[in-house]
């Protein structure tokens, strides 16, 4: 094609092993979870940070004038990863906890005696929006070198009106801040501060009446709401946490101001949150390590996408890992997460998460990478904006250090992203 009649492309990346473009619809569910829409040889032309297409190179080459050549040097190219289950925002830190663990105490012990969330609540209610803000900073920093392009933040270490806000206000900073693209979610209701011990009725009041109209004002006012990104509401449905009924309060409360859903549940007891959130309509259900066979079906029929927490079992030395693997056989959506926080999960790596999902959950490297990309960018809405590959897509891309991209859950440890592109720029 003479020069004048090509389409104009700000970059084109070329000499890839292949391109493992994750294309939706999405989410993928069941068998289709293992299609990863690989194209071999391929290259992806890039334009105003928007992926314009992605194929075999000849095609590209003839199609495209680039401004711009990267060269993979016979590397796969896959989709930034996005983590869809965060508490990345907080102060200090548990590692005297993770020491009383490995002593025999247990994550709900800790919790019970004013530890856990609390511990971490203390520390961020003490912290400056600044200080939140650089205590952040580097742990984001850690998870965009492993290939994390956006993530999902929940608030929910500030248990009071003002601190909760300063949660979002510091994840609303470090979006305008740091390449990884954020999620905000409001996560009120994630413990009973200690000034409300034994009357979670009472908080739940506080939450319902006060903090979740506040977050939605906040909301709608920042720089999410003008991106049309959106803003869950989250509830810890949970014995010591938050019970059934007072789940539902905080998700009815939430519905009714228009905002969408999720849920812990099923993370150490069954307590019928699943299905409560379900019925809501939430748009994801997380952890799901207790889940048993009437979930699993109950996730079969819903649109909603599983979030399973492979980081948080290990972590605690467990073998209750989430059924994934008899979700997937039966027809769910299911995506993963490293749920990256100072207790249940000090993890920044969703490969290490593909690793363990692989290893425990019986996941297929296919299901994983799924998982961890389109199904995940399904799991906070933005489904159809990142999490693959493919024409009008953000160009957020991941450049291995393998032709064989399946090394990314085979080896682990390590870290086998070479180049991580945010928006078309190596960041
Ligand atoms: O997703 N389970 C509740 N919330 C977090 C843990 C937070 C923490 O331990 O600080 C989770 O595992
Ligand atoms: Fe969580």
């Amino acid at each position: 094609m003479p020069e004048a009649t090509m389409e104009q492309a700000d970059l084109l990346i070329v000499n890839t092993s292949q391109v493992v473009t994750c294309a939706g619809p999405g989410p993928r569910r069941g068998p289709a979870m293992r299609d990863l829409g690989a194209i071999p040889a391929a290259a992806v032309a890039v334009r105003a940070g928007r992926i314009l297409a992605a194929g075999p190179e000849p095609a590209l080459r003839a199609r495209f004038a680039a401004a711009h050549e990267l060269d993979a040097a016979g590397s796969a190219v896959v989709p930034g990863f996005v983590d869809p289950h965060t508490h990345v925002v907080y102060a200090g830190d548990r590692v005297a906890e993770f020491e009383q663990r490995i002593a025999g105490a247990t994550y709900q012990e800790i919790m019970a005696a004013g530890g856990g969330i609390a511990s971490t609540a203390r520390a961020t209610r003490a912290a400056s929006l600044a200080q939140l803000v650089a205590a952040t900073r580097p742990r984001l920093d850690r998870m965009l070198r492993l290939g994390t392009t956006t993530a999902e933040a929940k608030s929910g270490y500030g248990l009071d009106p003002a601190a909760e806000l300063r949660q979002l206000e510091a994840t609303a900073a470090l979006d305008a801040s740091h390449p990884v693209d954020l999620v905000p979610t409001f996560l009120g209701a994630h413990a009973v501060p200690p000034e409300y011990h034994g009357h979670a009725d009472a908080y739940v009041d506080l939450v319902v009446a006060e903090m979740l109209p506040a977050a939605a004002a906040w909301y709608a006012a920042s720089r999410f709401a003008a991106a049309g990104t959106p803003m869950f509401v989250d509830v810890f449905c949970e014995a010591g946490a938050f019970d059934l009924a007072q789940s539902r309060r905080v998700l009815e409360a939430a519905r009714a101001l228009g905002l969408p859903l999720k849920a812990h549940v099923d993370e150490f007891s069954e307590l019928g949150g699943l299905a409560l959130a379900l019925e809501l309509g939430a748009v994801s259900v997380d952890h799901l390590d207790v889940t048993g066979p009437a979930g699993v079906a109950l996730l079969a029929a819903s649109p909603a996408v599983a979030v399973v927490i492979p980081t948080v079992p290990f972590n605690l030395g467990s073998t209750q890992f989430a059924p994934a693997r008899a979700m997937v056989d039966a027809g769910a959506a299911v995506a993963l997460t490293t749920d990256i926080n100072p207790g249940s999960a000090p993890c920044p790596s969703m490969p290490l998460a593909m690793a363990i999902a692989c290893r425990y959950q019986r996941l297929l490297p296919a299901e994983a990478l799924v998982a961890a990309t389109l199904n995940a960018a399904h799991a906070v809405g933005l489904g159809q904006r990142v999490g693959s590959i493919e024409p009008g897509k953000r160009a957020d891309l991941l450049i291995l250090d393998t032709p064989d991209w399946r090394h990314l859950a085979y080896e682990f440890g390590g870290n086998l992203v070479r180049t991580v592109l945010k928006a078309g720029r190596p960041v």
